[in-house]
Order: structure tokens, then C-alpha cells, then sequence
């Protein structure tokens, strides 16, 4: 019997890919997406690389979105076996620039999401004796970084939610959680969440001449080999499809040497978590 899985956010870049590689690996593959009318690239994709896939309709802010797909899934499949939380958006603004709205859309889309389709699937993994979350955080979960404040704040959020979950849940009713951590991926996230920050700064806004040395250095590290922060699509979703099959996943795990390294000074004591894990489990669990 193949495995279940149900996947957020699979119109474009790693979920897409991430989709594609799951139903190559021979599971039963639910891709889903808020706006099915994008499916079309995913389904080509799937086409000529021969592999079957569902697309459902999944809106990872709308509660009633995310349990009436939950709820087709386990009629149609019988079970979840694994979820993966990839929906997400970036975000490049400076606190004073960012509107209330974007505020509550930001943490929307990246954080409660997870928390809302965790929330949802948990019932049934729990019946089942076994599931595996696996949430696409980032290495802005862990190290904060200049105008990413908001973004950073939302998957420092989704680090803390796998920590905690992790804690008790996967002792206790055999599911693992686990949070991804890529550096960059090239995918339309970055170029949209720098739009994004371009539209809003004008020329005498006294953050500009800052913000100009970020996008350099983006753009630098872009370019240099020996920096490049920049996976592909397909090498991060290699990564997560691993991690579903991974008898005892890590807690968390980077997905690149690049991001290995930016992250080592928080990580290096307990580089996939589970240390830590075992540590609050015998702390607050004996
Ligand atoms: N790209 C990077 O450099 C990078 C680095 C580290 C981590 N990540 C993380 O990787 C994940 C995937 O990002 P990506 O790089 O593949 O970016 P992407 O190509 O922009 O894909 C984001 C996906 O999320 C979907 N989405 C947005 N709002 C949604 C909603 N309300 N309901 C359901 N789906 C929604 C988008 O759908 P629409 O097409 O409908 O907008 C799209 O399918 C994100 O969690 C991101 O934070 C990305």
C-alpha cells in the first residue's frame, strides 16, 4: 500500500517539485493548491515524467478550505501518512514601512498555516499510531536577517511550534516532526518578496541607501560560486522526500552547506534537534 501524502502549496517552486518527486518515489501524492486553474505546470511536469498525482483545492488561511480537503483525503485514501507544510510567502519590508494587513497576512500564510493543517491532520495520524509534518521553515527560522523581520519572525514561529510538537507528540503517539531549513531556493519567492519591498521605498525613504546594499549583496552572492546560497527546486524537495523516509527524522535539518554555515553558530551544539528534544522530554515529561 503506497503512502499518503498531502502537500501545501504545489502551484509553483518546491512544492511543485516537491510533489513531482513524491509521486516518482511511488507515493500516493495529494498537491494542493488555493487556485486549481495553476495546475497546468505541475500536471505537464507530471505528464512527462509519467507519474500520477491529485490536485485538490487547499487554502492555508481559510480553516473550512483545509478541513474539507483533509476530509476528501482520508475518504478517498483511507489516511494521511504524511503532511507537508510548504505553503508560505517571503517578505522583504522594514517594520515601519509594513501595513497592519501585511502584518496579519505574513504570519497568516507562513505560521498559522502550519498550525491550522497540523491541526487538522493530527486526529487521524494519532488513530493511525504513525505521521510525519514535515514544515518548510528556512534559514530565516533560525538566524535573523536585515529587512526580513516580519518573514523571520513568522518561521522562528513554525521552529518553535515543530520544537514543542516534537516534544510530546512524536514520544507519545509515534509522529514526527520535523522543520526544513533551506538557504535560498531559485523559485518566484525571492524576486516577489524584493518587488514587493522595491514598490514601497522611495528614492528620500532613509532606509533606501541600507536597502541598496542588501540587494548588492544579494546580487553578489548570487554570482559568486563560492557564496552561492541558491539551490535548485528539485535538491530541496530530494531533501524533504529523504526526511519522509527516515526511520527516526530529525528535528530540524538544514539543506545546503550554505545554510549549514550561516547557521552553525545557533546549531552546532545540536545540529538536528534531537538532543534538545530528548532533554525537555526527560525535563518536564520524567
Ligand atoms: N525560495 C526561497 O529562497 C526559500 C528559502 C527558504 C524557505 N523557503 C520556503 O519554501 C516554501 C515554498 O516557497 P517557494 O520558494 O516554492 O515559493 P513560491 O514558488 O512562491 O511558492 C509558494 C507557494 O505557496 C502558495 N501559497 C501562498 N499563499 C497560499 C495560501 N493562502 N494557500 C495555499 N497556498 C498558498 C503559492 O500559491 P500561489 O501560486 O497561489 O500564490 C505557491 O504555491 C515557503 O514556505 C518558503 O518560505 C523558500
Amino acid at each position: 500500500m503506497p503512502k499518503t501524502v498531502l502537500i501545501t502549496g504545489c502551484s509553483s517552486g518546491l512544492g511543485l517539485k516537491t510533489a513531482l518527486r513524491f509521486a516518482q518515489k511511488g507515493y500516493r501524492v495529494y498537491a494542493t493548491m488555493r487556485d486549481i486553474t495553476k495546475q497546468d505546470g505541475l500536471m505537464q511536469e507530471a505528464k512527462a515524467l509519467k507519474v500520477d498525482l491529485h490536485v485538490l483545492p487547499l487554502d492555508v488561511t481559510e480553516p473550512g478550505s483545509i478541513a474539507a480537503c483533509v476530509k476528501q483525503v482520508q475518504a478517498e485514501a483511507g489516511g494521511i501518512d504524511i503532511m507537508v507544510n510548504n505553503a508560505g510567502a517571503g517578505f522583504a519590508k522594514t517594520t515601519e514601512q509594513t501595513t497592519d494587513a501585511e502584518i496579519v497576512w505574513i504570519n497568516e500564510v507562513n505560521h498559522l498555516s502550519v498550525v491550522r493543517c497540523t491541526k487538522a491532520v493530527l486526529p487521524g495520524m494519532r488513530g493511525q499510531g504513525n505521521g510525519r509534518i514535515i514544515n518548510i521553515s528556512s534559514v530565516g527560522g533560525l538566524v535573523g536577517q536585515p529587512f526580513n523581520e516580519l518573514y523571520c519572525a513568522a518561521k522562528f514561529a513554525v521552529e518553535g511550534f515543530t520544537e514543542a510538537m516534537a516534544s510530546y507528540i512524536t514520544p507519545t503517539f509515534g509522529i514526527h516532526f520535523t522543520a526544513v531549513e533551506p538557504g535560498g531556493i531559485s523559485t518566484p519567492f525571492t524576486a516577489s518578496a524584493l518587488n514587493r519591498m522595491g514598490e514601497a521605498l522611495k528614492d528620500d525613504d532613509p532606509y533606501k541607501p541600507l536597502f541598496d546594499r542588501y540587494l548588492g549583496g544579494m546580487r553578489k552572492r548570487a554570482d559568486t560560486e563560492r557564496e552561492q546560497p541558491y539551490q535548485t527546486a528539485e535538491q530541496v524537495a530530494e531533501v524533504i522526500v529523504e526526511v519522509a523516509g527516515m526511520k527516526d527524522p530529525p528535528v530540524r535539518i538544514r539543506t545546503s552547506q550554505w545554510a549549514e554555515e550561516l547557521c552553525r553558530l545557533k546549531t552546532q551544539a545540536d545540529p538536528d534537534g534531537r538532543r534538545l528534544r530528548d532533554e525537555v522530554v526527560k525535563r518536564f515529561l520524567a
